[in-house]
């Protein structure tokens, strides 16, 4: 599938993890990318590794200067913007939520909720250009409750401002989805490899996720193939969003699985 021939996309904190397998999943199928991250040596080797069709951009997607210097490096070395990818935003509060302190909640949502927003209004008069669209990478936690409050929030918070967005520039034919995520194996959990065996055992489907789980779907959104379809979530979570009852009476009791 050539489904990015001619398009181009920026994705934020493209360096490693999921936003990686955006880049390279992009690119496999057409278009070019422009990398942007806080980590300059990685980007550079991604971008290196995919030729023409990459530059790596330092950004700091907390930075509205760093932002809008990203967009116009993209049209200035492409010349033109079809996509956004905002995958800046990890959970960088630490503290259990009965202690966070004002200022916590501030890095967090502007990372999170104001990086992405950064994006967009940066992006946007050249995506109005190419009817272009934006994905936003939130996460099973702006759905429902697995700790992490002020993350959630944030992620949450992504929702909401895709769906008014989505609303605003429907006419102009730009589009604005969101893929939330449940666990996926990424450099985020190097420190604690064991939660990710943990974690696991909530999935249906028996495993937690890769990122190239979450390319595919962030490319089905972003393509033509999505051209009906703005202000969605897409939970991409192998089922974790069942809830835990079915996985506990499917093995045991009355309602015990056949099969
Ligand atoms: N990994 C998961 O289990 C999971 C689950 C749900 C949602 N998500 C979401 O997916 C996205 C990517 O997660 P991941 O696990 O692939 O990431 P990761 O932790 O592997 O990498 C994060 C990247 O973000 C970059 N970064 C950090 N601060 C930045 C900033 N201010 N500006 C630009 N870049 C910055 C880092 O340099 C790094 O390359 C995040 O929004 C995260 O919330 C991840």
């Amino acid at each position: 599938m050539q489904r990015f021939e001619g398009r181009v996309a920026l994705v934020t904190a493209g360096a490693q993890g999921i936003g990686a397998a955006v880049v390279r999943r992009i690119a496999a199928e057409g278009g070019s990318v422009v990398i942007t991250d806080l980590q300059e040596d990685k980007i550079a080797e991604l971008a290196a590794e995919l030729g023409d069709q990459a530059i790596g951009v330092r950004t700091d997607v907390m930075s509205r200067d760093d932002v809008n210097a990203a967009v116009a490096k993209a049209v200035e070395r492409f010349g033109r913007l079809d996509v956004v990818v905002n995958n800046a935003g990890g959970c960088i509060v630490t503290s259990v939520p009965e202690d966070t302190t004002d200022e916590d909640w501030h890095r967090q949502l502007d990372l999170t909720l104001v990086g992405a927003s950064r994006c967009i209004q940066a992006a946007l008069p050249h995506l109005v250009e190419s009817r272009g669209n934006v994905v936003t990478i939130s996460s099973v936690n702006g759905l429902a409750a697995f700790g992490n409050i002020e993350y959630s929030a944030a992620k949450a918070g992504q929702i909401a401002m895709t769906l008014n967005y989505a609303a605003r520039y429907g006419d102009l034919g730009v589009r604005f989805n969101v893929v939330a995520p449940g666990t996926i194996r990424t450099p985020n959990w190097d420190s604690h490899p064991e939660a990710l065996e943990t974690l696991s055992q909530l999935y249906p489907l028996g495993r937690v996720g890769e990122p190239e789980d979450i390319a595919a779907a962030v490319a089905f959104l972003a393509s033509e193939d999505a051209s009906w379809i703005t202000g969605q979530t897409l939970p991409v979570e192998g089922g974790v969003l069942t809830g835990p009852a079915p996985l506990v009476l499917s093995t045991s009791g009355p309602f015990a699985k056949k099969y």
